[in-house]
């Protein structure tokens, strides 16, 4: 059986309701439909959904819908064969047609509907890809959290707009061959990436970055670590915990977190959440220490290795 994309334009009911099909297979635990499938509904109605359906002789075995490439090639959000078409081979094939139709693939989604983990695992190994997971973790406002003591020498003190550039540097530093740096990648190159990147949180991409609220922490007049945090509609966002890489296990991160906690809940901003990708160990603990609880997640995802050179986290064991 060959596989064919087909444009959703084409069939639009049927596109419809396979991607309600695919989502449901893929949330992560705490996910709710309702916060992804109304934007995926409208891509598709307003045709500018990128992907198509899965088909073959003339009818829709499954569906697949990506985002327009980034540096790295194209992020796939749904990848789904319908049962009893959901196979290795069909998998395999639909692979080879996106990347015909879109280019690289850099992310894919992972659970292959159909497929055990083991089948998923080795055919995603197979052609390049190793899984990620990332969840989202939540402080609750009656957790107590006590401030971190002050590395001798060091000082903390809230973000300022002239911090931009030294930020850039650290948010350079402490991400080198991290996934977290490729999973917002937009600039291939580090230094200009990692400018953009903090140009963009300053700028409010993310919501309006806090401060008090965002710390940095001094030693001898320069950042050694940092936390960045921006208003959500529903809660804040710490966007970056990050310490210089010389320095990190010394405490840093713990008195860069919990200053910015207590200045977000000193400016009465008490519902907190982060995103921690799976195996980041220094990163979860240190979360977990100070109260902070899994919300969503994991979820279970594939980057492509021959496209990244992560060494960090390294991935985890499935
Ligand atoms: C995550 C990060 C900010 C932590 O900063 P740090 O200054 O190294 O952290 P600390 O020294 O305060 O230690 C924090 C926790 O790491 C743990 N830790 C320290 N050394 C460790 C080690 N060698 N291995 C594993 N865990 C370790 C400790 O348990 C500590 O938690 P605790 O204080 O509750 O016991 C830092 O490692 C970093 O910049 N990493 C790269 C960027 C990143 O991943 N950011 C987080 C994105 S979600």
């Amino acid at each position: 059986m060959t596989l064919a994309l087909v444009p959703f334009p084409r069939d639009q009911t049927t596109s419809l309701a396979l991607a309600a099909e695919a989502l449901r297979t893929r949330l992560a635990p705490g996910e709710d439909i309702r916060d992804w499938l109304p934007p995926i509904d409208s891509a598709i109605r307003s045709g500018r959904a990128t992907g198509g359906l899965l088909s073959s002789e003339g009818e829709a075995r499954g569906i697949v819908l990506w985002e327009p490439a980034g540096p790295l090639g194209v992020s796939v959000r749904l990848l789904y064969l319908s049962p009893p078409n959901a196979d290795r081979e069909r998998y395999r094939a639909a692979f080879d047609l996106t990347e015909r139709a879109a280019g690289p693939i850099a992310f894919a989604p992972g659970p292959l509907f159909g497929l055990s983990e083991d089948e998923a695992s080795a055919l995603m190994k197979g052609i390049g890809f190793a899984p990620f997971g990332r969840c989202e973790m939540a402080l609750s406002p009656n957790v107590p959290v006590a401030l971190a003591p002050v590395p001798p020498g060091a000082e903390v003190r809230p973000v300022r707009p002239a911090d931009e550039p030294l930020l850039a540097r650290l948010h350079e530093n402490a991400y080198r061959n991290h996934l977290d740096r490729y999973l917002s990648l937009e600039v291939v190159d580090p230094v200009r990436d990692a400018d953009r990147q903090l140009r963009e949180y300053f700028a409010g991409r993310w919501g309006e970055l806090l401060s008090p609220g965002s710390v940095a922490v001094t030693l001898d007049g320069r950042i050694v670590a940092a936390v960045v945090a921006v208003r959500r509609p529903a809660h804040v966002l710490v966007i970056d915990v990050m310490t210089d890489p010389t320095l990190q296990g010394n405490g840093f991160g713990r008195v860069a977190l919990t200053g910015a906690i207590h200045a977000l809940r000193e400016r009465g901003e008490p519902a907190i959440t982060l995103n921690v990708t799976e195996g980041n160990e220094r990163a979860a603990r240190l979360y977990a220490h100070l109260g902070f609880v899994r919300t969503i997640g994991p979820s279970k995802e594939w980057y492509n290795a021959r496209r990244m050179s992560v060494e960090y986290p390294p991935p985890p064991v499935r």
